[in-house]
């Protein structure tokens, strides 16, 4: 990836429903956990891969409704796309690769012949993807797949299940989440940057090859399905390298980070002290990560207050600082503290929650970085996002381990405007 000048210290690849995204979680507080570890402490060195089985649409569809990060590469419709960056530029060479012995009227022809596959939603079939839902699967697949030979195709056939029932998706045979994983390492090599670390992570069918792929760590989480976990037992049982984790979705993600020692695994939303939250680390990722959470929990009542936080608060914030609220009006930093001291417990038993996304930091001078990142504010049924911009500075001698926050400007994403534009905080 571009974004990155050498190789990943560490990259994730995760499947994301029942895995990433805890469908019973309705506080989605494990995948909160998750993405404060991610942009504390691997954003900047390190790659996210998104891989699910959804087609674009419904993968959208999910991103709207989950506080999901933004992915540097998002493989989608079980490993037959893969899109990067941002903006979601498609592999095109890989749809070309694709092609081969494929082709989709046949598989629709053979398919329709059996009254036990119900189709699946219009969204969900794709150019490389035919899928189905069905009662029982395994007795099909080797029928199906010898018809298709026949009829010069060669095709994988995974099933998966899921909330919604048995999934049953026929694909070229090159395709398939782990294929697509050797894919792009394989295009990492010829770049001289394979990721130092990849973990993959899943729960079903489907995510099964994930974990063949040569050279890499992997987590089945607690919640597992069956066919998963058999499919572990018959094949891949002996390799250390693979876990099968006691707790669910992204907790188990994070769980297999510290097992298997791939860098910090303790989540800024578990630092509950924020005395005991100055660490050792040295991260300005780390440090809008920590302030926001403390900034939730305030609002939340979930800290005790005390003139002492708020000290401890102006300390932080450089005396002569201001803030550039979305609305073009700005503030110094202090009476920004003075508004967010009375607005302690406001959001008390309510849904709120901060969250932020694409923590990007450069070094401008010996002693200041700015900081750049999305911040994501759910209160109730309102979603925000704000896109910020932070200079820090590092402290003066007397508080060695510590930033200034020197500067900060806010930039509405949406364009939709603060119902309370009184309100002045961060
Ligand atoms: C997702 C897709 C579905 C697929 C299933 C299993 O749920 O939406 O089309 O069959 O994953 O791969
Ligand atoms: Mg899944």
């Amino acid at each position: 990836m571009d974004r990155l000048s050498g190789s990943a210290h560490l990259m994730i690849v995760s499947d994301l429903d029942s895995t990433m995204v805890d469908h019973n979680d309705k506080e989605n507080l494990s995948l909160l956990r998750f993405n404060a570890l991610w942009e504390a402490y691997y954003r900047h060195d390190s790659l996210l891969v998104f891989s699910t089985g959804r087609s674009p649409t419904s993968y959208k569809r999910l991103r709207n409704g989950k506080p999901l990060l933004t992915p540097d590469i998002t493989i989608m419709s079980v490993g037959t796309e893969i899109t990067y960056g941002e903006s979601m530029v498609p592999d095109t060479n890989w749809t070309q690769y694709l092609n081969q012995k494929w082709n989709r009227d046949i598989v629709i022809q053979e398919t329709a012949k059996f009254p036990q596959l119900t189709p699946q939603s219009e969204t969900e079939q794709r150019p490389h993807k035919v899928s189905f839902f069905v009662e029982e699967a395994l007795e099909i697949m080797d029928v199906l797949s010898e018809r298709l030979e026949k009829r010069g195709l060669d095709v994988k056939i995974i099933y998966s299940s899921g909330n919604r029932g048995i999934a049953l998706d026929i694909l070229p045979q090159g395709a398939g989440k782990g294929q697509a994983l050797a894919y792009l390492l394989k295009n990492f090599k010829v770049d001289g940057k394979v990721p130092i670390n990849t973990l993959v992570c899943g729960d079903s069918g489907n995510d099964a090859e994930l974990f063949s792929v040569p050279e890499v760590y992997g987590v089945m989480v607690s919640n597992s399905q069956e066919e998963l976990l058999q499919w572990y037992t018959q094949n891949a049982k002996n390799n250390p390298n693979i876990i099968h984790a006691t707790e669910r979705c992204a907790a188990g993600i994070i769980q297999a980070v510290g097992n298997f020692c791939l860098g910090p695994n303790v989540s800024p939303r578990d630092i509950r002290d924020s005395q005991k939250c100055k660490v050792d680390i040295f991260s300005p990722g780390h440090e809008v990560v920590k302030f926001y959470f403390f900034y939730e929990r305030w609002r939340r009542a979930e800290v005790v207050t005390s003139e002492q936080y708020v000290q401890n608060l102006k300390s932080v914030f450089c005396p002569l600082g201001i803030f550039v609220h979305p609305s073009g009006v700005e503030q110094p930093f202090h009476q920004c503290i003075d508004s967010m001291t009375k607005l302690y417990g406001d959001k008390q038993g309510h849904r709120f929650r901060i969250w932020l996304d694409r923590v990007s930091s450069a070094q401008i001078g010996s002693d200041t970085w700015l900081v750049k990142f999305d911040k994501w504010e759910l209160s109730g049924d309102e979603l925000h996002c704000c896109v910020t911009t932070v200079l820090l500075s590092l402290k003066q001698a007397e508080v060695p381990d510590g930033f200034t926050w020197v500067h900060m400007h806010q930039t509405r994403l949406d364009g939709s405007r603060s119902r309370d534009q009184t309100v002045f905080c961060f």
